[in-house]
């Protein structure tokens, strides 16, 4: 370099960045989208309080009533603008077959022209210039604890202060991450712009963002680019776009998994501790499952969050499957969550939180469905207009948006685990596997080896909720709740779960037991039978019995599920009749399910492994005996 980094001009490079390539690469990025001001945040409570003032100045964000919601602001998004777009979502590796059939693909030369180079017919890159009349923010972040060997280190520039505030909460964010990096590091790129420049004069909107969405991966050479959009995981580029997309492709040549996962340790009254990781589709209950509060019969367990969205996991000390959780805050589903059926989140929700899109109260509080049995008399919904329960009654208005979120830092949750920041992670002892399916498949059932969980994992579907745009409530598979995760071939994804258990039994170390789980039965009457929540416990606590050698179960076509009696009952009417209705199963259910495995087997025909047909065709058999 013929100038030292900190004199690079116009860049603003504080002392603390020691990294000639990162101001390299600043550098040609602010070139490309020709931002106002380059800021570079150092992860302080006072830079974020600062930005947190701009934005509500800006009016994306309001301060709550500091007496109700100590710290906390509400977030209203462009109404276009509220869940990830999967279908705007693409893995851009150099061969089709490497992203393969269930993932949006563009080579990259073209996808390069569309937003870095501009197209051979002239139309402009979609970033050159985009942050005009903006700042860029050069956010350097950790996922996982900082300088752990299993740890990977980003920067994400972006033109959202609403990122920048967000991503100090889930990430370990700012100096420390730098420090980590030092003078020649290996980082991940992320560029974000919310593709909506100012020109001069132009006044700003409350949420800027463009109808025109891309949320791009380079797997190969492990670079992110997100255009248009502000929220969540279309934004926060650590969270779906590194620690799964691009983690997930580093870990197959690794060996290692990125998985959409939550960890929980799991104590019994003996105090023996267990650890779990579960992987649930997006709104399917991750969050709630970690941060579980045993009921009263249960008395003695407990249970302590790792993690609650995403966890990197890789064979540690003596040969197990060890996880890390790679964030630092939640970016949790608000809706549904209250003192019932949630009370350590409502705890966690007290103070120092970002809200987007819930309702408003009159004193300046927050309110989402489900948060009381009554709804406030009067509020301001997730669009800014007023809202009461006859409105809501005579046209559907929901006050929060189905997919309202919260942003908390980790810290906040009363029962996080005391291992949670270990870089060495906490070993598994269990997977679990879980859909929203309100027919079908059994409350819980344990697959006989680690082939048939694979098989059960792979195959699984769920109903589309309302964190993605588009339709809800539409079964699709869903398979290791990776389906908008996996940054390859979903066919080698499957080979790699086998390799892994292969390697275990090699090593002659103890394979996790695989558990397919479903909370969400519906009866008649359209309501759930299950009643989920606290009451999940029942399962964890035979799942801990089968881990131990003691619960009893019965075999049937799939695996092991609980008998009536393999469950404890006390505290809870339920009755053996219910119980059938949630562990029965249902045989032309099941024939009309297994055409729909058949179907996901042919899209994925190209390298799928000859161990999950052949599953299948025992299934089919014991089915038919
Ligand atoms: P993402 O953050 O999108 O990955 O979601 P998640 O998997 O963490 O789901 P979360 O725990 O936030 O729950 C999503 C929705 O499902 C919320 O409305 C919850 O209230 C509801 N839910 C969670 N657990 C249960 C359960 O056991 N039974 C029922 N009926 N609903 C549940
Ligand atoms: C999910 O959709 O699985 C989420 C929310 O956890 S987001 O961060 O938007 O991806
Ligand atoms: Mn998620």
């Amino acid at each position: 370099m013929n100038q030292p980094p900190n004199q690079a001009p116009g860049l603003n490079v504080p002392s603390f960045v020691k990294h000639p390539k990162l101001v390299a690469w600043v550098q040609s990025i602010a070139r490309l989208t020709e931002p106002a001001e380059v800021v570079w945040c150092d992860g302080s409570a006072e830079e974020y309080d600062r930005l947190c003032s701009q934005l509500v100045a800006a009016g994306t964000m309001q301060r709550l009533n500091p007496a109700k919601r100590p710290d906390s602001f509400l977030a209203r998004s462009d109404p276009d603008d509220v869940a990830r777009v999967e279908d705007r979502t693409f893995i851009c590796s150099e061969r089709q077959e490497d992203a393969g059939p269930t993932n949006n693909w563009m080579a990259p030369a073209r996808m390069r022209a569309i937003l870095q180079t501009g197209q051979a017919d002239g139309t402009p890159a979609l970033f050159q210039g985009c942050m005009r009349g903006r700042t860029m923010y050069v956010v350097p972040f950790s996922m996982g604890p900082l300088g752990s060997h299993i740890a990977q280190l980003g920067v994400e520039l972006t033109d959202s202060a609403y990122v920048a505030v967000s991503m100090r909460t889930m990430t370990r964010m700012g100096k420390a991450a730098l420090e980590v990096l030092g003078e020649d590091g290996h980082f991940v790129p992320c560029v974000h712009s919310v593709g909506a420049p100012l020109e001069a004069g132009q006044a700003d909107v409350r949420w800027p963002c463009n109808p025109t969405k891309y949320i791009v991966h380079y797997p190969e050479t492990q670079e992110i680019w997100s255009y248009g959009s502000g929220y969540g995981g279309n934004a926060l580029l650590g969270k779906k776009c590194l620690a799964l997309r691009i983690a997930s492709h580093m870990g197959r040549s690794g060996g290692w998994l990125a998985e959409h996962m939550l960890i929980l340790g799991v104590t019994s009254p003996a105090g023996r501790k267990y650890h779990v990781a579960a992987a649930f589709p997006s709104a399917c209950g991750k969050t709630n499952f970690s941060m579980l509060v045993p009921p009263r019969s249960h008395a003695g367990w407990s249970v302590t969050t790792v993690g609650e969205d995403i966890a990197w996991i890789k064979p540690g000390r003596g040969g197990r499957l060890h996880a890390i959780n790679p964030e630092a805050g939640y970016f949790g589903v608000a809706p549904g969550t209250n003192e019932h059926t949630n009370p350590n989140c409502m705890a966690m929700l007290a103070r120092d939180v970002i809200f987007t899109n819930v309702a408003l109260t009159d004193d300046g509080d927050v309110w989402w469905e489900g948060m009381t049995d009554t709804p406030p008399a009067h509020l301001i919904d997730w669009q800014g207009r007023d809202w009461t329960p006859q409105i809501a009654k005579e046209t559907g208005v929901k006050a929060a948006h189905p997919n309202s979120r919260f942003t908390v830092s980790s810290i906040h949750n009363p029962v996080l685990d005391a291992e949670w920041d270990n870089p060495e992670g906490v070993p598994i002892d269990a997977f679990m596997f879980g859909g929203r399916r309100s027919t079908t498949v059994p409350l819980v059932t344990e697959a006989r080896d680690w082939t048939e969980g694979v098989y059960m994992a792979a195959t699984m579907g769920s109903e589309t909720t309302a964190a993605i745009a588009g339709k809800v409530g539409v079964v699709r598979r869903d398979p290791f709740a990776m389906i908008a995760f996996a940054g390859y071939n979903m066919a080698d994804y499957f080979q790699h779960w086998l390799d892994i258990g292969a390697q275990l039994a090699a090593a002659g170390v103890p394979q996790p037991k695989i558990y397919c789980v479903n909370w969400f039965r519906k009866g008649a009457d359209g309501k759930f039978i299950w009643p989920g929540f606290s009451d999940n416990m029942r399962v964890l606590e035979w799942i801990v019995g089968r881990l131990e050698g003691r619960a009893g179960a019965a075999e049937n076509a799939f695996g092991f599920s609980p008998r009536y009696e393999d469950l404890r009952w006390d505290g809870l009417d339920f009755s053996r009749e219910q119980f059938q209705s949630v562990i029965g199963i249902d045989r032309p259910a099941w024939a009309q399910e297994l055409v729909l495995h058949q179907e996901l087997f042919t899209k994925l025909s190209l390298g799928l492994p000859t161990e999950l047909p052949a599953t299948k065709a025992r299934i089919e058999q014991r089915l038919a005996a």
